[in-house]
Parts: C-alpha cells; structure tokens; sequence
C-alpha cells in the first residue's frame, strides 16, 4: 500500500505510548500524566524512573525496594573498569559508555526478555550502573582510579561524588537530581526510537540501550548541550551575542540549543532549567556563561521566535553542568544516566505487544543494469 514519505519520519507515529506525552502548541511535558515541572519539584530520580518504567508512582514500601535495589547493584566489574582502562583517553565519553554497556551484556542474563524478573534486573543494573561507567572514565581518562559507590549516597549525590571523592554541596545534589527528572523520558525520540527498533528483534537490553547512547550521540540531539557550552565560551562576553547570532543567522547555521522538532514555543525543561540555574547562581556565584545565555536567546528570539523555534533542553542544562566543574564532553553521558530510564521504560512496554521493525522505503535507484566486467571499466 502506497503511503507519503515522511523525511525523518514527522509526524508519522511508530508506537502507542501511556509514558509520556508533550504538547508542543502549549509547552507541556507530562510523565504518565504528571507535568515534570511537578515531578521536579515533589519527585526524586528514582521515584520518577520507577514511575516512567511500572506506570504509577510506588507505594514508600516499594519505592524503599527499588532504591535499595539500585543502590546495591551500583558497582561494576573490574573487568569493565579494565576494558575503560584500554580505550583512548582522548576518545568520547559517548563511546566508552556505549562499548561498557554493551559489554554489561556479556556478564548478565538478559538475553530472555520474556521473561519479567530478568528484565526487572536488566533495568536495575542498567539505571545503576551507568553513573558508574560514566564516573570512572571521567577519573581513568586523567589516570586517576575510579572512586567505588558509596551505598549510604543518594543516587544523585553519590554520582557527584564519584566524580570528585567528595560529598557535594546539598543544592547540587538537589539541583542534579531535578536535571536528571528533566532529561529521563521525552516520548518518541531520535534514541528511544533506535533502541525501540533494536529492541524489536528482541535484542537484549544491553544492546538497546547501547544503540539508544549511540543515537543521542549526536549533536542534533543529546550532543547540543555540549556545542551550546563551547558557543557560549566562544561568544565570551553578553556584548558580543547580538553580533554572535546575527553571523549565525545570515551564514544559515543553526544556534544549538534552539528549536525542536515538536515544541513551537519555549521547551518547559529549558524553563525549569532556567529556574535551576538562577537558584544555583544565587547561592553558589554568578556564572558568565548564564549571562551571555540571556542575551542570546534576547536577541536569538527577534529573529526566530515568530518561526516557534526557542530554546530547548539543551540549552541551560550545560550552564549548570559547567558550574559544577563537570567537563563538557561529559554532558551528553549525564542525559544518558537519565534517559536510560525512558528508553527502558519503552522497552518494556513495547515488549507487551512486540512487532519487528520492518519499514518500506521508495527505491529511487535503476532497474536491469549489465554488469560491466573489471577491464571494460
Ligand atoms: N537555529 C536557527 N534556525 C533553526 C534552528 C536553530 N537552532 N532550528 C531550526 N531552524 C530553522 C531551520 O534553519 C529551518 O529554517 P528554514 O525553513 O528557513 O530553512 C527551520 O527552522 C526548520 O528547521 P529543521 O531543521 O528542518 O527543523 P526540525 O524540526 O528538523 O529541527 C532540530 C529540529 C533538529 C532540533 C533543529 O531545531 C536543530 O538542529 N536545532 C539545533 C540542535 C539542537 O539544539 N538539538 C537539540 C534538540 S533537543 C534534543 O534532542 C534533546
């Protein structure tokens, strides 16, 4: 049956979803009906992850289980610490994450995804693992030693503190864990959609959560938030934005950080984020970055407000990031410790009712050429 080919699949719906829902006339983001801003302001990670993944939010007996749980499957095997140990200490964050967590595949069950305690355990160790991975190449990549969990640490708290080998001022955590609610699920996605493809040859989840970091990799997706931080420092100063973006404009590049495939109107994370950024500013310094942000999306919006395109998630959650000392190219990891959740959160609810990704395409090539031996080429 013939159909209109949709570049980049707009518009065009590849599942049925009770996870998440975005309105992009009105500026809403809801998970499992609750608005994030909500969830930021009531929620911890963990809740909202429990929340994405089972559909409802969990009763304290059970949310006191799924913590424990996650803090007690935190660690990883040395032979993963050993593999991090081999890769190139200049390579991509990105990269190390997706080839640990591939790996992860190799030393648990996963692979019977019929199975519910199995993928119960599969989703456990994948949202506590990945602070983990991410920590230790941030410290094996400077030859320092990975700093092992702390299990008596919150799961934002003890991720900052893997980091650095020190407990963060208490609004940090706080304020990385409301990042962390903001980035866990966005409904159907560039990353959520590879994984759910992947997961549709019921792969493993290993596996599908690898192809989902190798997806959100991208800088017209999670690897905005990194580009928006290195245009801010290149801007350096809130004199020099106007001229910044009116370059920008008139050579027809893109402002990363602005526009978005389904918001026409101010992405609400970017202003949740906003809101996060001045309290953090307010109690631990100013930070420049956020000053020249302002003025870019001032004068970033003369031109391209009446077109629906402003600023989306990425462009405010590396200002706070850079304020916490974290290094850039570790921003896109830090979305995949969230996002995580919402890809796993697919897969199972796609499990329920399984179906082979097999789409058409419109062959635009030729039809019955000879083949013209090696030496008459
Ligand atoms: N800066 C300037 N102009 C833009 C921007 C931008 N950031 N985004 C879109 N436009 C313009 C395009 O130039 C185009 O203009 P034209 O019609 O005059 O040619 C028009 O808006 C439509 O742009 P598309 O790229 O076709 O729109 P699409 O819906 O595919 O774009 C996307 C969505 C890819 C996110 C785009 O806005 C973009 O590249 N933004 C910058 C990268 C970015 O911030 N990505 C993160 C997105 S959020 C996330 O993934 C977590």
């Amino acid at each position: 049956m013939p159909h209109d080919f949709m570049p980049g699949l707009a518009g065009v719906p590849a599942a049925t979803s009770s996870i998440s829902d975005v309105d992009g006339q009105q500026g809403v983001l809801e998970y499992r009906g609750i608005r994030v801003e909500e969830l930021c302001a009531q929620s911890s990670f963990l809740e909202t992850s429990y929340l994405l993944l089972f559909g409802r939010l969990p009763a304290a007996s059970q949310l006191e289980q799924w913590t424990s749980d996650i803090s007690h499957h935190r660690r990883v095997k040395f032979r993963i610490v050993d593999l991090l140990k081999c890769l190139p200490e200049h390579g991509h964050p990105m990269d190390a994450l997706q080839a640990a967590v591939a790996a992860l595949g190799m030393f648990y069950p996963g692979r019977q995804v019929k199975d519910a305690e199995t993928n119960y355990w599969s989703a456990v160790r994948l949202i506590a693992k990945l602070p983990t991975i991410v920590a230790a190449w941030a410290r094996l990549r400077h030859g320092d030693d990975p700093i092992p969990p702390q299990d008596d640490l919150e799961f934002s708290e003890n991720f900052l503190y893997m980091l650095t080998e020190r407990r963060p001022h208490p609004l940090w955590k706080e304020i990385f864990d409301d990042c962390l609610i903001l980035h866990a699920e966005h409904t159907m996605n560039a990353s959520t959609f590879t994984g759910l493809v992947t997961a549709s040859t019921l792969a493993d989840p290993y596996t599908v959560v690898a192809s989902s970091i190798g997806a959100l990799k991208g800088p017209l997706h999670g690897g905005a938030n990194e580009e928006v931080v290195q245009m801010l420092r290149e801007i350096a100063s809130p004199d020099h934005a106007q001229a910044y973006v009116e370059q920008q404009l008139a050579a027809r590049r893109k402002l990363m950080g602005f526009g978005h495939r389904v918001y026409k109107v101010k992405d609400p994370r970017a202003t949740v984020l906003q809101r996060l950024c001045e309290r953090l500013f307010q109690e631990c310094g100013p930070s420049p970055l956020y000053t020249i942000a302002l003025e870019v999306e001032r004068t970033a919006g003369e031109s391209l407000n009446g077109k629906g395109i402003y600023p989306n998630v990425d462009f405010y959650s590396g200002i706070i990031y850079d304020k916490m000392g974290i290094d850039v190219n570790l921003f896109t990891p830090l979305f995949a410790m969230a996002r995580v959740s919402g890809w796993l959160a697919h897969w199972l609810e796609q499990l329920q009712e399984n179906k082979l990704f097999r789409p058409d395409q419109i062959y635009s090539g030729e039809h019955n050429r000879p083949y013209v031996p090696l030496a008459q080429r």
